[in-house]
């Protein structure tokens, strides 16, 4: 599905991301786990099309993306929830999963995919002609997500979604990520809970100053020593 090899990404000269290779097959769900500012977000961002690469390459379903911009990879099935999750508040809810839809022709399946959201998270469909920013922490996280599948994503892309969630909602949103690949749709994601990530990815891979310096099933990542010394306080 992904593809990315020795990528290096910088904000005004000064390097970010510095050699991160990683890939992902179809229907598996990968995690990139790692410290603040160790260059998660960045990598995502880069693989996105939102920040430049100095070096490196990355293709999707055997596609090299390098002349492909950022909206256009939407159309290609590459889609990522923000870190923040960047919702426009004083749009509906409804409003704010139709923005997601932006790039899909397809009405069936954005009416279906609409449904969808609404079934899963009925506190969404109650809510859909309130402006999202009334919405918690939580529930704006799965706002965030649902707007993401209205770009019918090949490979979701995750910055952060346990980010100010209230922990009885954590799991939720935990579990809802499995749902969404049971759809059919892989995921790439990004957490600072390195315990849930890890135990619900097939993979993952740790992210140390702009470089990818373990990788492994979430699993054996799981019972590494070092990673449990250094993420899980152990
Ligand atoms: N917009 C920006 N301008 C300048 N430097 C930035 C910018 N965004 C990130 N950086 C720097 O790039 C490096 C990697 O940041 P990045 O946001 O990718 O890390 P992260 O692993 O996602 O961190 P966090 O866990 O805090 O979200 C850090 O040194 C950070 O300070
Ligand atoms: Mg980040």
């Amino acid at each position: 599905m992904l593809d990315v090899r020795n990528i290096q990404s910088s904000y005004r000269r000064v390097p970010a991301i510095r050699d991160v290779s990683l890939n992902i097959k179809k229907g598996e769900i990968v995690a990139i786990v790692g410290g603040n500012g160790n260059g998660k977000s960045t990598t995502l961002r880069a693989i996105a099309g939102l920040n430049a690469l100095d070096g490196g390459a990355i293709s999707l379903k055997g596609r090299d993306l390098a002349s492909v911009p950022a909206h256009d990879r939407v159309k290609h099935g590459l889609v990522l929830v923000p870190e923040g999750r960047r919702l426009f508040p004083r749009l509906t809810v409804e409003q704010n999963l139709m923005l997601g839809a932006f790039a899909t022709s397809d009405a069936h399946k954005r009416q279906e995919t609409l449904q969808y959201s609404y079934d899963t998270f009925t506190v969404l469909g109650e809510r859909r002609r309130q402006q999202a920013g009334t919405l918690s922490g939580g529930e704006q996280q799965m706002l965030a997500m649902c707007r993401g599948l209205m770009s019918q994503p090949d490979l979701l892309m995750l910055d952060e979604p346990s980010w100010g969630v209230a922990p009885k909602l954590v799991t939720r949103i935990f579990e809802t990520i499995h749902t969404i690949r049971e759809r059919g749709i892989t995921i790439l994601l990004v957490e600072q809970n390195v315990h849930r990530a890890l135990e619900i990815a097939d993979r993952g891979y740790v992210i140390q100053t702009g470089r990818v310096v373990m990788e492994g099933s979430g699993k054996d990542l799981l019972g590494n020593d070092e990673v449990r010394q250094a993420y899980l306080g152990m």
